[in-house]
């Protein structure tokens, strides 16, 4: 038994990928720009492209409808006079007409009505601008309201009557829309560059990760890499590395599980093996040597039985549903099988409850997880002490308390929930009989009840169980 002295849960667990496993996050190898860089830039670019085009049309046909009248006078004041010379020319005649627009281009201030015949000369011989003549001609075949622009046809001769704008600064060239064009351009491949690069720079990050992880890198985080994000991504982000830390944590339970099951099958197998070498030198020692291998066979069978059974437990039974048990009955009998081996050895079980506890049950696993909890209580506890088993009903009709109460050395406090992982075994008395799986067992069965299991030091000494599990309890 020498072997079973060491704990084997007490072994440093083997650590994930030892050597293989990158510390440092720098090594996430990161592709240059992808596809999804590229398919957000141009998304962005056209769509940034095609808003630019859209407005830019729509101010330039804006500007040049206000251009149509630029060099002219406009508003009513312009209208009025328009149309007052046109109706002067119409009944006075060119005579009346020419001294009407010499009076009032005499005079300070005073209206300048141009009127230009279709030889392109002014009535009163004034300069006129080839553009502001061209815009009064297109405002003047143009059809509503204020007529600033008017054509007169008297005697088979066209009159175009207009005001100039005064004071406006001659028209220079139009400036040239390439530079806006071109600024545009440019503006917005850099734009559509950074957001494409700010939106596919964290899922490049994910990427990465996510092949660190499936290389075994399990200690791969991305969370510092996601800088001050407060967004979908960044939650994504976390959400990775909660995934990776669970992940970690489960592979590197499986392991220990796998070292210490190998751990503990060597023990009775090495027994076997000295068992039979002294056999065969010492025939005469064969029938201590048949019983002595039979203990270990015993043994190896209870502990891959157990074994199983915890493995079973793991992988879920797949919602097989329970059975209509009543759990103060069930309890009563494992307290019953209990006393007597209690009483053997010179302690006591209590059991406190009454009546019907019915819940839906798999009544052989909680008969196990019971048995487990209440031989542990019946190993500890002090010689000539009591263990008391009860069924509380608290306030919660939904949930039904079972308490293992003994008056033994209890846990240290920073074992309380360690005892429940497999191959736990402190170092109280009794731990040489076990293997250290009864509490593990017992806790994947009351889990897969929809329950939990706990432990705690009693206040006058001992350890308390609590199983507690819903009233109304479906197999999970
Ligand atoms: N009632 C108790 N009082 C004090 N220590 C306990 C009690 N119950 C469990 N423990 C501690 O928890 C450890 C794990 O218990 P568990 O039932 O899983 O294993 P075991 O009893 O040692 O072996 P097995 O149940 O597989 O035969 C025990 O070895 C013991 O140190
Ligand atoms: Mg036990």
């Amino acid at each position: 038994m020498a072997d079973s002295e060491l704990p084997a849960s007490s072994l440093p667990p083997p650590a994930i990928g030892d050597g293989l496993l990158a510390t440092d996050h720098a090594s996430l190898t990161m592709r240059p720009m992808g596809r999804l860089f590229w398919k957000f830039f141009f998304a962005f670019w056209l769509a940034l492209l095609l808003a630019g085009s859209g407005v830019g049309s729509a101010v330039w046909l804006h500007q040049r409808a206000l251009d149509a009248g630029r060099d002219l006078e406009g508003g009513p004041r312009a209208a009025f006079l328009v149309g007052e010379t046109a109706i002067v020319f119409r009944y006075g005649g060119i005579r009346a007409l020419r001294e009407l627009l010499s009076d009032w281009d005499a005079r300070e201030g005073g209206a300048h009505v141009f009127v230009v015949d279709d030889a392109e000369r002014e009535l009163l011989g004034r300069p006129v601008a080839a553009e502001t003549l061209a815009q009064a001609r297109r405002l003047a075949q143009r059809p509503g309201e204020p007529r600033i622009a008017r054509l007169e046809r008297v005697a088979e001769r066209d009159y175009l009557f207009f005001v100039p704008a005064e004071g406006r600064a001659p028209r220079h060239g139009a400036p040239s829309p390439w530079l806006p064009i071109l600024t545009g351009i440019l503006a917005s491949l850099g734009f559509s560059a950074l957001l494409a690069w700010y939106l596919s720079k964290p899922v490049r990050h994910l990427r990465a990760a996510f092949d660190a992880v499936a290389a075994g890198r399990l200690d791969t985080r991305i969370g510092a890499r996601m800088g001050r994000r407060r967004d979908e991504i960044a939650d994504l982000g976390r959400d990775f590395d909660h995934m990776a830390g669970q992940l970690q944590l489960l592979i590197s339970s499986q392991r220990r599980l796998l070292h210490d099951v190998s751990h503990e099958l060597r023990s009775p197998l090495a027994r076997l093996q000295a068992a039979i070498g002294l056999a065969r030198q010492r025939p005469e020692t064969l029938d201590g040597a048949l019983d002595r291998i039979e203990r270990e066979a015993i043994r190896l069978d209870r502990l891959v039985g157990e074994l199983l059974t915890l493995s079973r437990l793991e992988a879920g039974m797949g919602g097989t549903p329970g059975e209509e048990t009543d759990l103060v009955e069930l309890t009563r009998i494992v307290a019953e099988d209990a006393r007597f081996e209690a009483e053997a050895a010179g302690r006591r079980v209590r059991f406190f409850g009454d009546g019907e506890a019915l819940i839906q049950a798999h009544a052989e696993l909680l008969h196990r997880a019971l048995e487990n909890v209440i031989r542990n209580a019946v190993k500890f506890t002090d010689e000539g002490t009591v263990v008391e088993i009860a069924i509380v009903r608290t306030s919660d009709p939904e949930r039904l308390v079972v308490t293992v109460s003994d008056r033994g050395p209890g846990v240290p406090e920073d074992q309380l929930q360690a005892i429940f992982e497999p191959f736990f075994r402190g170092m109280s008395r009794g731990r040489a009989a076990g293997f250290g799986l009864g509490l593990a067992i017992a806790r994947g069965a009351v889990e897969a009840h929809g329950g939990h299991i706990c432990a705690l030091n009693r206040a006058c000494g001992g350890l308390q169980v609590e199983i507690v599990l819903p009233a109304q309890t479906g197999f999970g």
